[in-house]
């Protein structure tokens, strides 16, 4: 089955290397790479790279094309741009810039609404994980952030997973996917996120419920990209 790698560069790469990355990259017959770049550099990428899919890291939450937001990207300018999605949500974006779940979902429709296709994402703290509610918890965040329509993807990004070198083992993994499956109800991609490398791909790809997999640190080398993208 043809399945999706979201390369999520996060605040990495000069303009020049990102560049470089794109010239070199060999697209696969067997699954679709979306690169999530940095969006300063989405205008000069999707313009140059026509057959490489992007993606936004973040889109603005306001639901005006254009308006006195300062600093705000809209939706309606990373779809002038050719740009095909947006990663909403992400964890570090609910941490960092302490993003709701409110927020996320006010992201997402905005996406819809101007034809890019949302990656939600979710996941628990390693907190949550060893109280033993991560289920109610992961349930709770995509009530709050799916928009009422079947166009997003959602990724499941443990917090405790991402650059840590720690996943979920193949059950942990099988219980997550099938419940979100049973919450969300709707045929939809389902990815996974957080250290997955040339190693930890082994036991995600062997989950059926898994359409994809969102890369961070194994996304920046090309040549490990590839691999992992021929091995899912
Ligand atoms: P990682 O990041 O692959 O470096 O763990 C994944 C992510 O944050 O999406």
């Amino acid at each position: 089955m043809h399945k999706v790698v979201i390369a999520n560069w996060k605040m990495n790469f000069s303009l020049n290397e990102a560049i470089d990355f794109c010239n070199h990259f060999i697209e696969s017959s067997k699954n679709t790479l979306i690169i999530a770049s940095p969006s300063i550099y989405l205008s000069y990428l999707s313009q140059n790279f026509p057959n490489i899919i992007f993606a936004s890291q973040d889109v603005s939450e306001e639901s005006y094309d254009y308006g006195a937001f300062t600093g705000e990207i809209s939706a309606k300018m990373l779809y002038d741009l050719g740009v095909k999605y947006s990663i909403t949500g992400h964890s570090e974006r609910r941490i960092n810039q302490l993003e709701t779940n409110h927020i996320v979902k006010r992201k997402a429709v905005n996406c819809i609404k101007n034809n890019i296709t949302p990656i939600i994402c979710v996941g628990e703290t390693k907190n949550v994980r060893e109280s033993g509610h991560h289920l109610e918890y992961i349930k709770k965040q995509i009530m709050e952030s799916i928009p009422d329509s079947s166009s997003f993807i959602l990724a499941y990004e443990p917090i405790w997973a991402i650059g840590t070198g720690n996943t979920p083992n193949r059950e942990e993994l099988i219980e997550v996917f099938s419940f979100i499956e049973n919450v969300i109800a709707k045929d939809i991609t389902l990815v996974y996120g957080g250290s997955v490398n040339l190693q930890t791909i082994d036991i995600i790809r062997t989950v059926n419920q898994i359409n994809g997999i969102m890369l961070g640190k194994s996304s920046l080398d090309i040549v490990k990209l590839e691999q992992i993208i021929e091995s899912l």
